[in-house]
Order: C-alpha cells, then sequence, then structure tokens
C-alpha cells in the first residue's frame, strides 16, 4: 500500500476516528473501542472507528482502530483510502505513527495458495499534520518487514526449509551494508556444533547456522547479536508431538524470521549501529537417523547434553549458536526469539512475550520498546532452583528440567540457555504464544504468523 501524506484527501472512502463521548451524532453507534460504523453518504463512505472513552485513548487503541477500520475498507473492497488522523481530545504519545502503522498491518494478508486473490488496497492517502514524510517511510518499512516475517512463517514448512532461510539471508546480504556467513552441516559438524547437528540429522533438510552482520558504524566494533531459533518444523523427532500441538509447527521459525524481518529493515532504514543477524535453522524431523532420547550430545562450548526430550529442542540450537557467536564474534550483547514453550502460553497467554535476563538495563530498554510497539513483554526470573533442575547425572546437562509435571516449564527453558551465556548481558523472548495467533485476527494482530519481533527490535536497535 503506498502512503501519501497529504492535507486534505478527496478519496471517497474515509477511515475516521470517534470517541465514545462524540459517538452520539453518529445513530446506533456507541463508538467503543473496536466499534465500526459505516455511514454512506452522498458518493462517500465513512468508516467510523470507535476509540472509547476519550480518558483511556492510548496509543494502543489507535493502532488496533486502524487495523480495524482499513480491514472493513478491505472487505468493502476499496482501492484508495483517505485516513483521518484522530484527534483523541488528549495527547496521546506517538499516536499518528499509531494510526498509520495500525492501518498498514491491518491490511496485510496472506494469498500464496489462495487461487482467488485476497483484495488488497494501493493507496492510503493519510490526512494528518502529525508525521513527517521520512517518518511515514520509516512506519511502511518496518510494517512492510512484518509482513516478511509474517509471509515466512506461513508459508509450508516444505518451503521455508533450512537452506532456504541461508537464501533469504544471502538476499537480504545483497544490500551492501549487509554480509552474511551460512555454515553448512558439514561446517556445523567439523566446527563441533554437536547440538545444532543433532536436532537436524533426522530431516533430508540439512541444518544451517546463519549469521548475517550489519555494518551501519564502521568506527565502532560494538556489536549487539540478535538470534532466532529457526525450527522449520518441528514434529518432536522422536518424542513425537501429538495431533492437536503438531499442526502449527511451521511457526517454529518465527523467530528465526523475526531476526530475517530485523535485518531486512535495517538495511532500508541505515542506522548507525553495527548488528548481527543469526539463525539456528533446522527442521525437527521424526525417522530412522533422528537423535534419541536418553543419548547425550557434546555441545559447541564443550558442555554434554543430555536429551531427556527430543521435543526441547529449540534450547539445543539456540545453545550452539550462542557460543559459536560468542567465540567467533564477541557481540557486546545477546538478545534471542524463540518459540520455546508452550508453558509461555500457560503464564503470559498469547499477548505478551516472556522476557529473561541477567541485566537490568537490557530488561528495561526491551520492555519500554514493547510497550511503545505494542508488542509487549513481561519480565520472568529465572533463580538458581531452575539451573540446579537442569544438571544432568550422567552429562552436565539435561534439556528438560527435573521438576515434577514440568513446572515453571519456560523458567527452566531459559535457565538452560543461560548456561551458555559469558558475561555479557543477555535476553530471552520466548515468544511461542505470540508469534503465531491461533484464534481471530485482533487489531493489528492477524491470524497465524504475526511478524512478533520485527517492530520491537527496530525500535530498541534505533534507539541505540
Ligand atoms: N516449539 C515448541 C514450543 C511451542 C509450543 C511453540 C506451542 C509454539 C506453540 C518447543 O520446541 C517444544 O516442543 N517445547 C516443549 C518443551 C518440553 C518438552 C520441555 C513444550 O513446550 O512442551
Ligand atoms: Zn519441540
Ligand atoms: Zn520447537
Amino acid at each position: 500500500m503506498k502512503v501519501k501524506i497529504v492535507k486534505s484527501s478527496n478519496i471517497d472512502t474515509q477511515i475516521r476516528f470517534i470517541t465514545k463521548e462524540d459517538a452520539g451524532a453518529i445513530r446506533d453507534f456507541k463508538g467503543e473501542s473496536g466499534n465500526i460504523a459505516v455511514i454512506y453518504d452522498k458518493k462517500q463512505t465513512l468508516i467510523y472507528c470507535g476509540l472509547g472513552e476519550k480518558k483511556k485513548v492510548t496509543t494502543d487503541t489507535i493502532r488496533g482502530a486502524a487495523a480495524g477500520g482499513i480491514k472493513r475498507a478491505v472487505d468493502l473492497k476499496r482501492k484508495r483510502v483517505a485516513l483521518i488522523d484522530p484527534k483523541p481530545g488528549r495527547a496521546v504519545d506517538h499516536s499518528s505513527v499509531s494510526c498509520l502503522e495500525g492501518a498498514l498491518l491491518g491490511a496485510y494478508s496472506f494469498g500464496k495458495y489462495k487461487t482467488e486473490k485476497p483484495h488488497g488496497i494501493s493507496l492510503c492517502e493519510f490526512v494528518t499534520a502529525g508525521i513527517s514524510r521520512h517518518e511515514a517511510d520509516t512506519v511502511s518499512a518496518v510494517c512492510d518487514c512484518t509482513f516478511y516475517a509474517r509471509d515466512l512463517v506461513n508459508d509450508n514448512a516444505h518451503v521455508t526449509y533450512p537452506e532456504q532461510l541461508a537464501r533469504e539471508a544471502r538476499k537480504i546480504a545483497s544490500s551492501n551494508s549487509v554480509s552474511c556467513t551460512v555454515l553448512t552441516e558439514r561446517e556445523i559438524s567439523r566446527k563441533g556444533l554437536g547440538l545444532l547437528e543433532a536436532v537436524g540429522q533426522g530431516s533430508p533438510y540439512p541444518p544451517r547456522l546463519i549469521i548475517m552482520r550489519y555494518s551501519g558504524n564502521k568506527n565502532s566494533k560494538k556489536q549487539s547479536a540478535i538470534i532466532g531459533k529457526g525450527i522449520t518444523f518441528d514434529s518432536g523427532g522422536q518424542n513425537l508431538k501429538p495431533s492437536g500441538h503438531i499442526e502449527t509447527m511451521r511457526c517454529d521459525m518465527s523467530g528465526a524470521a523475526a531476526v530475517l524481518g530485523t535485518m531486512k529493515a535495517l538495511t532500508i532504514l541505515k542506522p548507525k549501529i553495527n548488528v548481527l543477524g543469526v539463525v539456528a535453522a533446522a527442521h525437527n524431523a521424526i525417522g530412522a537417523k533422528s537423535y534419541f532420547p536418553g543419548d547425550i550430545y557434546k555441545s559447541h562450548s564443550g558442555k554434554t547434553v543430555e536429551i531427556t526430550n527430543a521435543d526441547a529442542e529449540g534450547r539445543l540450537v539456540l545453545a550452539d549458536a550462542f557460543s559459536y557467536v560468542q567465540k567467533h564474534y564477541k557481540p557486546a550483547e545477546i538478545i534471542d526469539l524463540a518459540t520455546l514453550t508452550g508453558a509461555i502460553l500457560v503464564a503470559l497467554g498469547d499477548t505478551m512475550a516472556g522476557l529473561f535476563s541477567n541485566d537490568e538495563s537490557l530488561s528495561r530498554k526491551l520492555f519500554d520498546a514493547g510497550e511503545k510497539t505494542g508488542e509487549r513483554l513481561w519480565r520472568i526470573p529465572v533463580r538458581e532452583e531452575h539451573e540446579e533442575a537442569m544438571k544432568s547425572d550422567l552429562a552436565d546437562l539435561r534439556n528438560t528440567s527435573k521438576l515434577k509435571n514440568g513446572y515453571a516449564g519456560s523458567i527452566t527453558g531459559a535457565a538452560f540457555l543461560k548456561e551458555f551465556i559469558k558475561e555479557i548481558p543477555w535476553a530471552h523472548l520466548d515468544i511461542a504464544g505470540t508469534a503465531y495467533n491461533e484464534g481471530e485476527a485482533r487489531g493489528e494482530v492477524p491470524k497465524y504468523g504475526t511478524g512478533f519481533g520485527v517492530r520491537l527490535l527496530v525500535e530498541y536497535l534505533l534507539a541505540k
């Protein structure tokens, strides 16, 4: 969707916003947040989006309302819309940015496998004084990169297998600010990334370690690393997932998709920072060559791991990525994104991702980026008893905890990862609840792949 910033618009379909207090002017309309009324006035179609009570309007309300409005315009098969920047009656931070963001994000659909392609809107005239051309371009670029991440998640696992993720990374690296190195299965084996090798060995689609490097500040050696879990399909391996749990598992590379989407955004926005974008990619397949529960494997760090469950594979591939990246690239900090545990859905539901960290300042900055973008985080502690629960009798570590009933499953997953972090700030985002929406679309969050993490990471990195 092309965006024009204008002072007024002649387009006959308008998306307007209205608070509960002002909604009385429209018959049978309450103006609650989420409500939409369509009014036909001569040649005009006026789509009114409710914002609810004036005093409760936030940046999230506006983003969600704009997404609802644009969806209605899509349903009505409009090609061009005017988006009228809301005046909620009090100052709301970043309201114009959220409005545009909601409208762009809400128009997304994944039409690749539909014979009849979904309707798309080609032009949005944004009637506003609250945003510059440059800001609008930034919002558009980040939304496009969110779509890119959503598309990667939504496509078939037979399309986005590990080498295909590597191809995507190389494509992003064809921009001259990014370089890309890919370790093949032979190199993974030769360099001793025994955990990544083990998880990938059961599949005809071999594993990859993908390392992109965005260099926006050649005067600085400092670089952040963002690392994504890229399990292109998680069958559970020899601990095969049952029906009801396996069907969505092409989403298990959502962390990787967020990293690729973020790196792509950096090539467009060109901030003066250095960022490593890393993807640990493997297909956790069941087959004669799959790694066996009970066996012990040696990680790249040297620590040995008893495989107590072949379905706890994400932490294994990430562990090797962590130690390889720390050894060879010396990042100043690591942020990983992973659809790591089903337990995070129990703890936080599907509207917040779990944040686990060894660093107060990094946690605070990520939390704030989450509040601003609506990709929200909630911090959960990792304590000694959780680290203790990951110790094995036969090996150094086990990949699932000794705690009964898998208690604190998201924390013990994080505790395992922590074993592979040396003395640097680290944050782990468990996005198993937020990366893939099994329910109906809500506001800017679509059904299926959500692209969670791209806007959050860009916000965090650009503030550096
Ligand atoms: N990919 C799954 C986690 C997941 C669950 C992602 C639901 C998205 C939605 C992960 O690899 C997994 O299977 N985790 C196990 C860990 C357990 C064996 C300790 C889980 O959550 O059950
Ligand atoms: Zn699994
Ligand atoms: Zn998994």
